[in-house]
């Protein structure tokens, strides 16, 4: 039995009584363990695809169910991690973390606490503002934030596309350690081919709006890839076509016009 399971799923956004078609209909099915990469064009549905899962937005039709329950609402079982990290600035980033047990009146156990800021590299700052942290830190704390209540599920919509190469890279190489340590399953939206072959086992590519599942390709790859490798580089090719193949003709034609001159 699958762990994530989308059936039928479909989102309409009425603007001022003009309906828009974002996503769907999409029938999904992932298994506990897998890191599965969506890729699609800007406008595609990605994030509202991502939101349906955490439960902040109400798909008009289609079901989905994770670890065996009908999804019914945002749960702290599936930690989000958005662009931004989206952290209060007045408060240290050990409050920032626990924020979600504060909320509720709980208190988080200091151990798991502990624990969960030493995988993310933070334990020196744990007591320091955002406004001391670098992008790529803000982006750890926000990462130990979703993961405070021990989610099997971790929904990351480009989490690190605001971010400098290099930190990017350094990002991926941490994300897929704490994935491992946690025994996570992972849906992680971008754009980019490159991180999608780097981090997915597989890769979801979604046609332009309404989007859909335009095709699924396996990632046949060990950890650490190589993104010299062979491999790597013929999934970059195969990708770029998939993803040009959705490109409008209309927008894609006077470029070809400008080549040909
Ligand atoms: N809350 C909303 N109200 C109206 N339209 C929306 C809303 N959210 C998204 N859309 C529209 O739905 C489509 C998909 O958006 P989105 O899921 O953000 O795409 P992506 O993340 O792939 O860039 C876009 O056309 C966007 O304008
Ligand atoms: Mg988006």
């Amino acid at each position: 039995m699958s762990f994530l399971s989308i059936k039928n799923l479909k989102v309409r956004f009425d603007l001022d009584g003009q309906v828009v078609e974002a996503l769907g209909p999409i029938d999904l099915e992932i298994a506990a363990g897998e890191f599965v990469c969506v890729l699609g064009e800007s406008g595609c549905g990605k994030s509202t695809l991502l939101r349906v899962l955490a439960g902040l937005q109400q798909p008009n039709s289609g079901e989905i169910s994770i670890d065996g329950h009908v999804l019914d609402g945002p749960s702290h079982e599936r930690g989000v991690v958005f662009q931004r990290p989206n952290l209060l600035p007045w408060l240290s980033v050990r409050k920032n973390i626990a924020l979600g047990y504060q909320v509720r009146g709980e208190n988080i156990p200091k151990q798991t606490m502990d624990e969960i800021i030493e995988t993310v590299g933070l334990t020196e700052f744990d007591a320091a503002k955002p406004s001391k942290l670098s992008g790529g830190m803000a982006q750890r704390a926000a990462i130990a934030r979703a993961l405070v209540y021990s989610p099997k599920l971790l929904l990351m919509d480009e989490p690190f596309s605001a971010l400098d190469a290099l930190t990017r890279l350094r990002m991926q190489r941490e994300l897929l350690y704490i994935c491992e340590r946690k025994n996570l399953t992972v849906f992680f939206v971008t754009h980019d081919i490159d991180e999608a072959i780097a981090l997915g086992s597989r890769v979801v590519v979604m046609t332009k709006r309404p989007g859909r599942i335009g095709r699924i390709i396996q990632i046949p790859l060990e950890h650490p890839r190589s993104r010299r490798g062979r491999d790597f580089i013929r999934l970059q090719g195969l990708l770029a076509e998939e993803l040009s193949d959705l490109i409008d003709p209309v927008i894609a034609s006077p470029i070809q016009e400008y080549e040909k001159e």
